[in-house]
């Protein structure tokens, strides 16, 4: 019931500013967020890696609206990059970055794919020198077929960069043959946005359905499937996927976010699974944190009270 009105805040300017000065307590943004910069996100980083998880690091930022703006973000993913292969957490993609386009120019008008596509080139070329990859992040469907054409230009040079699908797609089923092909990696998720009916499933049965006939085919597929969900139940059946298709170890990934369910990242890479974890960081929290209260009402509650406590 929650899920609607948090999903239209988090695309609202007032009720943005209302949040980030509301003496919000770091708690609540700390649980789901490493920390307001590059310094926090590698400590977070190191920490994870050193306990045998890996990590996408996602620069916050969506909606960059000038092209100033885009190539600042641009240029801090590339500055992190070249930390992360100074501290030595780049190599064999143990720390990989998350990049979203409209934080790199894919909403500025006319021109914003072709901006968006030069920025993600330059952070494309930091990730091979750093030794690491990049996946590009899915925002609302009105740019799932921008980002896809983002990703069919950056795979020309740069075959390795990962697609994220939405399995509340009703298009998605379809996306995943297309994907599926040799060394694609595919982050499958169920899907954060608030998207009509025409477009998406709204049940959340039916999304749960869809992910499993979308990660049936990438499973079965010649890909490399990243399957980001925290859901016992999806988790258990592609589980049973990986079995059944014969995959070994290291020909897929599981991915959690940063803040949500640790003990099962911990026990999943303590089977000897890979697991990465989704860890924000910077100064635009907002638009993120309100999609993680989105998904679960109880940390709305969690949210409040850290308001009236101010901790
Ligand atoms: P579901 O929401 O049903 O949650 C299952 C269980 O997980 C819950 O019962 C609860 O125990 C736990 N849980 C889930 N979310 C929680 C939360 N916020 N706080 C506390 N507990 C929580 N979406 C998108 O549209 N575009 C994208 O690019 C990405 N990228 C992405 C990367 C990675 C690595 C992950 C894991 C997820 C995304 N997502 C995303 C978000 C995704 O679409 C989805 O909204 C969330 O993962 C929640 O869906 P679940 O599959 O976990 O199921």
């Amino acid at each position: 019931m929650l899920r609607r009105p948090l999903l239209l805040a988090a695309r609202s300017d007032r009720l943005r500013h209302l949040v980030e000065t509301a003496p919000v307590s770091r708690s609540v943004v700390r649980r789901f967020v490493a920390g307001l910069d590059a310094d926090a996100a590698l400590g977070t980083a190191r920490r994870l890696a050193g306990d045998g998880l890996r990590v996408t690091l996602d620069h916050l930022g969506e909606d960059t609206r000038d092209e100033e703006q885009a190539r600042a973000v641009r240029d801090a993913y590339v500055a992190l990059l070249r930390r992360l292969a100074d501290d030595g957490l780049a190599a064999g993609g143990r720390v990989e970055v998350s990049v979203k386009l409209s934080a790199v120019g894919q909403a500025l008008g006319a021109d914003g794919e072709r901006i968006a596509l030069a920025n993600a080139q330059q952070i494309c070329s930091a990730a091979l020198a750093a030794g690491t990859t990049v996946t590009l992040d899915m925002e609302d469907h009105t740019t799932t077929d921008s980002t896809l054409a983002v990703l069919r230009a950056l795979r020309s040079d740069f075959p390795w960069v990962g697609a994220v699908l939405q399995a509340y797609l009703r298009r998605t089923e379809t996306d995943c043959k297309d994907l599926a092909t040799t060394g694609s990696r595919v982050r499958l998720c169920k899907g954060a946005y608030d998207e009509p009916a025409s477009v998406a499933y709204t049940d959340a049965d039916e999304v749960d359905r869809s992910y499993v006939r979308c990660l049936s085919t990438l499973v079965a597929g010649d890909g490399y499937p990243m399957i980001a969900t925290h859901d016992p139940k999806l988790l258990d059946i592609a589980a049973a996927l990986v079995s059944r298709e014969g995959r070994e170890r290291g020909t897929y990934e599981y991915q959690m976010l940063y803040g949500v369910r640790p003990e099962a990242q911990r026990r999943l890479a303590a089977r000897g699974e890979t697991m990465r974890v989704y860890v924000p960081y910077g100064q635009e929290w907002y638009g993120y944190l309100m999609r993680r209260l989105a998904e679960r009402p109880a940390n709305v509650a969690f949210f409040l009270r850290s308001l009236v406590s101010k901790g």
